[in-house]
């Protein structure tokens, strides 16, 4: 035994070697049950995918770099489930491709702020973050009350997520130009930040 030992210490590509097989190993264990559970692969009860107009918001999303500043992740810690609600669970992220829990907390955690303010509190908001709050450091995002939030490309965004096993009907797919038609970029971010963390009812505030 002591020997075997000796004999690993000094041979470096053999311990290199052994290295990788024990943490191969340990991360395998932790992972690849989490593609077979229930409560990681299926969305909670009643969780649909964004409609065409919150799918839209979620791109504007991403494009504006939100996630640079605000997490969509709730721990489950006292402090952050007084503060912002019921905990995030794995079911609630099934329809989020990609997922934009994100790791900077500028702002706020958004992941339950669907239902917290009126729709027209956050067009107030995005226009001018300081007219509500006169210490932050959000930027203004003015121009997406100008920007029309259909680009021509909602359905074959629709049916590439189909593909991937998001339960889009026929007819949502070839009723979301309408859902679209005349409303602004910021309507459809608007749409998305009150879907986000509602299926789990929220315990704060
Ligand atoms: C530079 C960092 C920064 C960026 C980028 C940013 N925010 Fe914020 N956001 C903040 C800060 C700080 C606050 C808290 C003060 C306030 O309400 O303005 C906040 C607050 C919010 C709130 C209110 C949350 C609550 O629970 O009170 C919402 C909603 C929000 N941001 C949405 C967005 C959206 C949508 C984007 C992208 C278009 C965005 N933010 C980009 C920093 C940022």
């Amino acid at each position: 035994m002591k020997l075997s030992h000796t004999l690993i210490e000094k041979n470096l590509p053999l311990l290199f070697v052994l290295i990788v097989v024990a943490i191969s190993f340990g991360g395998l264990v932790e992972i690849v049950p989490l593609f077979f559970q229930k409560s990681t692969t299926e969305a909670v009860a009643g969780w649909k995918p964004y409609g065409a107009l919150q799918l839209a918001g979620r791109d504007i999303y991403i494009r504006e770099g939100c996630s640079n500043c605000h997490s969509q992740m709730i721990r489950p810690f006292r402090a952050e489930t007084e503060r912002y609600g019921h905990y995030s669970v794995a079911g609630e992220f099934v329809y989020d491709r990609p997922f934009l829990w994100g790791s900077k907390r500028t702002g706020p955690d958004l992941a339950r702020v669907g239902g917290r303010y009126t729709d027209e509190w956050h067009r107030v908001h995005l226009m001018n973050p300081r007219d509500l709050a006169p210490e932050s450091n959000m930027p203004g995002y003015p121009w997406l009350a100008k920007g029309m939030a259909d680009d021509g490309t909602i359905q074959r965004r629709m049916q590439v997520l189909r593909t991937l096993g998001h339960p889009y009907t026929d007819e949502e797919i070839a009723q979301a130009p309408e859902a679209l038609k005349d409303r602004t970029e910021m309507d459809a971010l608007i749409a998305y930040l009150q879907v986000l963390g509602t299926s789990i009812k929220s315990t704060a505030r």
